[in-house]
């Protein structure tokens, strides 16, 4: 068939409008290699066309004992991360955590794995990391990219990997909800953000059962009623958790006790100790409830900290996406195991946006 000039041209658009329109962002590359034992290297690459900045917290080049890598045994279970997950504020970030990377740039990293789960079993591990991590334009985190690495096997030596010293200090015993506060003015932040937050994850709990789909939909990327009624059942539990100070399976300390806490971080979890640590950041940068639309708040960071320990719902939920428009963008499966999109839909059901 022969098609004339002209017609063409009036193709083209309809024709490459959408793949140029909707090509998704290629993101990092991460090459994961052992360096000796347990201790492993990543090169993280911009594999895209276009210069990216984003947040390295809980990721490659943060210095804590954050997850970098998902380890799993020879059959294929997940062997358990014994670290932190840190929440830092969605704007107002500072560079020191913040890398940018040109198209085909690079940066890399070496930490070890053992320091954050007990590898004294020894044998054969994968390690591979996967996600999405926030990117920034002027301090404030504007959307994500995708990361993706390489499967790495290693054959562990057990008796080694029980020397290396584990990260995190087990020295939480005590079982109560709010565990004692030195400084009474943050008890008295915390107290009040944990009645709050009982209260945003009571009204979450019921609009997720009974409320709109559409902002069900919004939030959790489908409208089925088994989702429902799990995401209900989970602000059931944070709304029992925060109501009392006095019993719970979680260790929340008004104060940094572990000392992870840096600049641009305001609280931390460690799922293994159940344990939740506020920062200085959470009193000095936080307003106490939620009066912003898919801002941050000390009542709905406090419910986001409760949703990643599975003392209060298991699993616990994890850090996939932070912010409103990342949260929003994520698969049905991802948004009902992210943290954010709990805190999120709690404060979007009580200002009623
Ligand atoms: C690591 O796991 C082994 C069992 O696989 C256990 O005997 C040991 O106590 C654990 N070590 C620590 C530090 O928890
Ligand atoms: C960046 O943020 C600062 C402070 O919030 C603001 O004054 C400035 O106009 C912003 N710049 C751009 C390019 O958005």
């Amino acid at each position: 068939m022969w098609i004339s000039s002209a017609a063409l041209l009036a193709m083209l658009p309809s024709v490459f409008a959408i793949p140029l329109v909707e090509a998704p962002y290629p993101g990092l590359d991460v090459t994961l290699s052992q360096v000796e034992d347990t201790r492993i290297k990543a090169v993280v690459k911009n594999v895209g066309t276009e210069d990216v900045t984003f947040v390295h917290i809980n990721f490659f080049k943060d210095t804590a004992p954050v997850q970098k890598v998902a380890l799993y045994q020879h059959d294929d279970s997940e062997i358990v991360f014994e670290g932190v997950e840190k929440l830092f504020q969605s704007s107002g970030l500072t560079e020191d955590v913040l890398t940018s990377l040109g198209p085909g740039e690079a940066y890399e990293d070496e930490f070890d794995v053992a320091s954050t789960s007990n590898l004294s079993d020894g044998g054969r591990v994968t390690l591979h990391s996967e996600g999405r991590v926030p990117t920034v334009e002027n301090g404030t985190i504007t959307g994500s990219i995708p990361f993706n690495s390489n499967k790495l096997v290693i054959d562990v030596d057990g008796t080694k990997a029980s020397e290396v010293a584990a990260a995190m200090k087990a020295k939480h015993q005590k079982r109560t909800a709010m565990e004692c506060c030195p400084s009474s003015e943050k008890h008295f932040f915390l107290k009040a953000a944990l009645e709050n937050a009982a209260r945003l994850a009571s009204q979450a709990a019921d609009a997720a059962e009974w409320g709109p789909e559409a902002r069900f939909q919004e939030y959790f990327r489908t409208a089925d009623s088994e989702t429902r009624r799990v995401v209900a059942a989970r602000f059931r539990a944070a709304a029992a958790e925060a109501s009392s100070t006095t019993s719970g399976q979680t260790h929340y300390f008004c104060y940094d006790i572990d000392e992870l806490c840096t600049f641009n971080i305001l609280a931390w979890a460690q799922k293994t100790t159940n344990t939740i640590a506020n920062c200085n950041l959470y009193y000095a940068f936080l307003h106490p409830t939620a009066i912003k639309c898919h801002g941050q708040d000390q009542a709905s960071t406090s419910l986001h900290e409760l949703m990643h320990v599975p003392g209060v719902f298991k699993p616990g939920a994890k850090d996939l996406a932070y912010g409103y428009k990342a949260v929003t963008a994520l698969s049905p499966a991802d948004a009902l195991n992210n943290a954010d999109t709990y805190a999120l839909f709690a404060n979007a059901v009580h200002n009623d946006c």
